[in-house]
């Protein structure tokens, strides 16, 4: 049996990956599955908190144990973060957020007839969730950030998350290697996790489960 020891904590957990719309049926996206967040969310419930999960495009399935919201855009999910945020004892945010949208979204199908051989795309910067939530910080509010790099060499990826998590304001920062074949809809991640001083907090290998279950005990 899990410990109780989130009991009575309000906890926010973001998962899956945001889309951003090209047209009526076209996106640019990434391969975030929403499995990392969705342990997360079934861990902290089994632990007894109250867990809010914001979903963006989720691959898997919600639990039914804890409050569900489905968002796609990073619009949307600054906008569901925002509200459930503002009560929330721990907001976690694995979400992988698209950086940048289109400017403009097409009204109808963009035709290749119309466009001959190249198409070109202005994309405009997203607002950082994350950093707008620790600039609105609630009294004792812990926030938690992942930052999911390319650098597989540790060092690198300390140095990159030592860096992030100051420009971000976040508490707690978990850090995984992700590429063509890791971290992203895989069943399994290796995580690093860091405090505000840069200093190692917690390690974790195995399945997303039991790696949402270290992160845990970190926060606790
Ligand atoms: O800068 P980077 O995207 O690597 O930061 C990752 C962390 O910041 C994740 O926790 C992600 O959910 C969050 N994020 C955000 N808003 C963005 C981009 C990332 O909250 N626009």
């Amino acid at each position: 049996l899990a410990p109780k020891d989130l009991l009575g904590k309000r906890i926010v957990i973001t998962a899956g990956g945001t889309r951003e719309p090209l047209d009526p049926v076209r996106f640019i996206g990434n391969r975030s599955s929403g499995k990392q967040g969705v342990a997360l969310a079934l861990a902290a419930s089994a632990r007894g908190a109250d867990v809010t999960l914001i979903g963006a495009n989720l691959e898997v399935h919600a639990p039914d144990a804890v409050h569900v919201e489905h968002v796609s855009t990073t619009l949307e999910l600054r906008d569901a973060v925002a509200g459930a945020a503002a009560s929330a004892d721990i907001v976690i945010m694995a979400a992988a957020v698209a950086d940048y949208r289109p400017e403009a979204v097409a009204e109808g199908k963009i035709k290749k007839e119309t466009q001959g051989d190249t198409l070109q795309l202005t994309l405009v910067k997203n607002p950082d969730i994350l950093h707008g939530l620790a600039e609105a910080r609630q009294p004792g509010q812990v926030l938690v950030g992942f930052a999911a790099e390319t650098e597989s060499d540790r060092d690198a990826l300390l140095a990159l998350g030592r860096a992030k998590i100051l420009r971000k304001g976040a508490d707690v920062l978990v850090l995984n290697t992700v590429g063509w074949t890791e971290g992203f809809a895989t069943d399994g991640n290796t995580v690093v996790v860091i405090n505000a001083a840069g200093d190692i907090v917690g390690e974790a290998a195995g399945t997303k489960a039991s790696v949402a279950n270290s992160i845990l005990d970190t926060l606790v």
